[in-house]
């Protein structure tokens, strides 16, 4: 890139907000308190999360709009956002699970695209969790490298803390998902998980949990991931979920505390 190209594309960077990304080894805060690469704010929960920088550029080419500032986009998150967080907090709450009914409705895209949004709110600490055990994806679409993730940590093999990952962006950690789990069923109706999940759900009152989670209709995994959720977003793709779908995941959902539908994919 030349000199002048690189110069116009650092002020668009800091225009928008969004911080240069870095190239270079992965970071590892050990010993001291967690720092935020942009943030004057120390979290001392984080104390050994890693930081990957990821190239805010790519994410674009991925639908993760919601780190721009400024665009139809990223504005309707921002309204997603406001009621989601009005809704929280008259509850007291602060668990979000993001599920459809069926495969590639846009349930990652949306569970990264709100996370963002929120954690671009100055007050809130966002925790996004890949809980789609079968197909993990968080980790692919924000550019991270993951060497374990939640699947180890319910198989015992890695704790909360080893897995997390800050990307560079204020006030997000991402907890990936791990090895692929096949039987992910009988793991997640396990004791061990029940603790992982309050543990994350409970550990920090003042950190929003977000879930993305494998299709309803496919496998039990949703279903049993619902239990912890205190607000349940159903994702509905344009011209693709069908009405039959829908009935059926709503009598899934029964008496959980479904809050909305996100339509996505929806053409002009
Ligand atoms: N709102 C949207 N508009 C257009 N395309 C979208 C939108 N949301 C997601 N997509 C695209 O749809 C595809 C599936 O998206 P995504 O991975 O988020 O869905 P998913 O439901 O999590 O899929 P999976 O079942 O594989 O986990 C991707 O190519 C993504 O870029
Ligand atoms: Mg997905």
């Amino acid at each position: 890139m030349s000199k002048l190209k690189k110069a116009l594309e650092k002020a668009r960077l800091s225009r928008e907000g969004i911080p240069e990304p870095e190239t270079g080894a992965e970071k590892t805060t050990e010993d001291e308190e967690f720092h935020p690469r942009v943030s004057c704010e120390i979290n001392p929960i984080y104390v050994h999360t890693k930081i990957q920088n990821i190239d805010y550029r790519k994410l674009v080419d991925q639908r993760i709009i919601s780190i721009h500032h400024c665009n139809a986009v990223s504005d309707c998150f921002k309204l997603l956002r406001t009621q989601v967080l009005s809704l929280l907090r008259e509850q007291g709450n602060n668990c979000i699970l993001i599920t459809s009914a069926n495969r590639r409705e846009g349930r990652t895209t949306t569970a990264i695209n709100l996370a963002v949004s929120m954690a671009q709110q100055l007050d809130n600490t966002v925790l996004l969790v890949d809980s789609d055990f079968k197909e993990p994806a968080i980790h692919r679409i924000l550019g991270l490298s993951m060497e374990q993730g939640l699947s180890d940590c319910l198989l015992g093999k890695a704790t909360i803390e080893e897995t997390l990952i800050n990307p560079g962006i204020n006030r997000l950690v991402v907890l990936p998902g791990g090895r692929p789990i096949p039987n992910s069923a009988e793991i997640l109706g396990s004791p061990r998980t029940e603790t992982i999940f309050r543990e994350l759900k409970e550990r920090y009152g003042d950190r929003y949990v977000i879930f993305d989670s494998p299709p309803l209709l496919a496998s039990a995994d949703s279903l049993i991931l619902s239990d912890y959720a205190d607000a349940i977003l159903l994702v509905v793709e344009a011209e693709r979920t069908t009405k039959n779908d829908l009935l059926r995941t709503r009598d899934l959902l029964g008496g959980k505390p479904v809050i909305g539908t996100i339509f996505t994919k929806v053409r002009q």
